[in-house]
């Protein structure tokens, strides 16, 4: 596999672009902070299938950290993102340093109201005033045709989705189911921080969700059945609640009744690791 173009500038990021669509050829992105596991090669397996050209983005954006988050340790293998990129066919890596997307005299930033409100955006205020500022200048520099997220990331999906169609950015979003490992934790770069007997309690989070699919299966409808089953494997494995809710799947309003669409929801700290999964009820 040849070594996908390394890209360092936002100006070269802008030239690929405006090259791509000149030639009349699709762009699709896979916007990441590096890491890159399983499920981000899965992303990028679906850009490749829908375009000609796939650029993957390699960025640890500060702005969507707070103050007493983990920026400075977020992990990073540049090398072997590379390599990951390389098997995966990509075609163009973007790894600019943060002067590129924050020059000094940068004021502008994005918001998107109420999707950020509640839920991840309560528990981590201006998180997703940080993502969808940096998802903005991604999508205005490359204008891909498409744009691919892990649902791992519920939220951040919906609200870069509003973020597309509110500022007619014209980049259909697509969503891909979230990859799991063997014993169902959802694969995500922050597993690295699980230490010895974490990474077993870590199970806690999908076997939750799991259990109050079972529920919802059998009949429960009731969002406090639901959120309590989910909650009892959280204590059994002496994980924290962040945050555990049953929502509408577009609007992310809290639901008074479960329905087959349903999402549900949890975050939870597994030691100092916060550690966040979601499924579909139905
Ligand atoms: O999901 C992520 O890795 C980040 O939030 C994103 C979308 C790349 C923005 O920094």
């Amino acid at each position: 596999m040849a070594a996908p173009a390394v890209l360092t500038t936002a100006r070269e990021a802008a030239d690929i672009a405006e090259a791509t669509r000149r030639a009349g050829r699709r762009l699709s992105l896979v916007p990441t902070m590096g890491y890159l596991h399983a499920g981000h090669v899965r992303l990028m397996a679906e850009a490749r299938a829908r375009a000609d050209v796939v650029a993957v983005s390699i960025f640890v954006n500060p702005t969507q950290f707070g103050p007493a988050e983990d920026l400075s340790r977020y992990p990073s293998d540049f090398a072997g993102d590379l390599a990951a990129c390389a098997q995966a066919g990509v075609d163009v890596v973007f790894h600019p340093d943060v002067q590129q997307m924050y020059p000094a005299g940068h004021q502008t930033s994005v918001e998107v109201a109420e999707l950020s409100r509640g839920l991840c955006g309560e528990r981590r205020p201006g998180h997703f005033r940080g993502v969808a500022t940096v998802v903005a200048q991604l999508f205005s520099l490359f204008r891909p045709h498409t744009a691919i997220f892990g649902e791992k990331d519920y939220q951040q999906l919906q609200v870069v989705r509003r973020l597309s169609t509110d500022l007619h950015l014209g980049v259909e979003v697509v969503g891909m189911p979230i990859l799991r490992e063997a014993d169902g934790l959802a694969m995500s770069s922050r597993n690295a921080y699980l230490k010895g007997a974490e990474r077993t309690r870590a199970r806690a989070l999908f076997m939750g969700l799991e259990a109050a699919r079972v529920r919802f299966r059998e009949g429960t409808v009731e969002p406090a059945l639901l959120l309590g089953a989910v909650r009892e494997a959280l204590r059994a494995a002496d994980v924290r609640e962040d945050y555990v809710a049953l929502v509408d799947p577009d609007t992310l309003v809290p639901l008074a009744r479960a329905v087959p669409r349903a999402r549900l929801l949890v975050a939870g700290f597994v030691g100092a690791t916060r550690l966040i999964d979601n499924v579909e009820l139905g």
